[in-house]
């Protein structure tokens, strides 16, 4: 068992650090109050190898691996979450299911220009009528000999407006359940495909949202991904990568809002050093001084946890419950102490000047999209029980 970091994965962490400081944190605050998508941003982010990360670099991407992956979301979400939530999208629910479950075509066609970051992707499950409930999807995707016919509409849907690509699940056959449901690629400007309302959310503001209506969309048949009914298991697996880059994302947040890492404004950490009340600096007093060790300590056990899931992909062992215990903790944690950093700040931290309100708002979103924690605990009870009966 070894805790270190190699030099190359240092490299990474310091590089998605000096970017977050050089390129994210100027304009931070605006982006979130104006409901900015981070277009420059993303463009360079693009150009740095940082949204095809763990692509082959056969098909324009870094090559990296997923602690690597793991590191530059967790720097990148210290800053700007509403940036590093279009990476993870990018990286982990669009690229990585092409590059797994893609033809050599449809590799070519999209994952190529998603992994050198000309364009971008969206993930599209959730629905009006089923967010947790996958399996219930009301869209449809009519098999018409040469294409599909695809109608419905999509909800909460991240880079809406931004992506080029999209990966639709939809229902064909709704008598063979979630065996009946397709996965297709579907391209901004098929006939028929409009971007619905922008959502106005209480965090990641920065990120585009939207709602995505398909009428009478014609799919060819090249574009549905894996074999016919393979839609729902491709969501699934998807799924359960993209939720240590959320898992990721939630210790970023929560390690800046405590100012556990070495981040360059270390927030409630900083600040309970230099702001005094009673004669002393804050965290000299005890009420203070124990938040911080309790939340040093959630966060140091949210990175094990974090950092397994994404060894465990690495090494090609399943990952399905690690990723959802690391989802499930990490975005606990940043709740918890993003909740814990306005307090610390007092009055400070209930204005936008001082980061950590904005870390809160945005800590919120990680226990609920991918997988609410709710759904994280039925993955991790029925793997338990799995391996219960298998024992037994
Ligand atoms: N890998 C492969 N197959 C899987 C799987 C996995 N991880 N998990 C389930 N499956 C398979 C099952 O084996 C089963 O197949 P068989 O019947 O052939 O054995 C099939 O999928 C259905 O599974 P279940 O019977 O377990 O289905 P269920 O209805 O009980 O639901 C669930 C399971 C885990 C609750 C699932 O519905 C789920 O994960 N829901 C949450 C959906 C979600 O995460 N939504 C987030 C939206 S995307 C988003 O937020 C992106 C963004 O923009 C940031």
């Amino acid at each position: 068992m070894n805790f270190s970091l190699t030099e190359e994965h240092q490299m990474i962490r310091d590089a998605a650090r000096d970017f977050a400081q050089t390129e994210l944190l100027p304009g931070v605050i605006e982006r979130d109050e104006k409901q900015l998508f981070p277009s420059e941003q993303i463009k360079k982010l693009g150009q740095l190898g940082f949204l095809g990360m763990m692509v082959d670099p056969k098909y324009g991407g870094a090559g990296m691996d997923t602690i690597s992956y793991v590191l530059a979301m967790e720097e990148l979400s210290k800053v700007d979450a509403s940036t590093s939530v279009v990476v993870s999208v990018n990286n982990s629910l669009v690229c990585w299911g092409l590059e797994k479950y893609g033809t050599e075509e449809q590799k070519q066609k999209y994952l190529v220009p998603l992994a050198q970051g000309q364009i971008i992707g969206a993930f599209c499950l959730s629905e009006p009528e089923a967010g947790s409930d996958a399996t219930s999807q009301k869209t449809t995707a009519v098999d018409m000999g040469d294409h599909y016919l695809l109608n419905g509409t999509k909800n909460w849907i991240t880079n809406g407006n931004s992506a080029s690509v999209y990966l639709v699940i939809a229902q064909t056959d709704p008598e063979k359940g979630h065996r009946g449901i397709n996965a297709l690629i579907v391209e901004k400007g098929m006939p028929g495909f409009e971007v619905g309302l922008k959502e106005n959310k209480l965090g990641i503001r920065g990120s585009d949202t939207h709602s995505l209506l398909f009428t009478d969309v014609k799919v060819p048949k090249e574009n549905r991904i894996g074999e016919e009914g393979f839609g729902f298991k491709f969501a699934m697996k998807t799924l359960s990568g993209g939720r240590i880059g959320i898992a990721a994302q939630a210790l970023g947040i929560a390690s800046q809002a405590l100012g556990i890492a070495s981040g360059a404004y270390e927030l409630s950490l900083e600040y309970s050093k230099q702001r005094k009340a009673f004669g002393k600096a804050i965290h000299e007093h005890q009420a203070v001084a124990f938040k911080l060790a309790d939340m040093a300590t959630k966060i140091e056990a949210a990175r094990l946890l974090v950092m397994k899931a994404a060894w465990l992909k690495d090494q090609g062992q399943n990952y399905d419950k690690a990723s959802a215990m690391a989802k499930l903790y990490a975005s606990e944690v940043a709740m918890e102490a993003t909740v814990e950093a306005v307090q610390i700040h007092g009055g400070y931290g209930f204005v936008k000047e001082y980061h950590v309100e904005r870390l809160m708002r945005d800590a919120k979103i990680t226990q609920i999209y991918e997988g609410t924690s709710e759904i994280q605990r039925i993955v991790i009870a029925r793997a338990v029980l799995d391996e219960a009966s298998a024992i037994a």
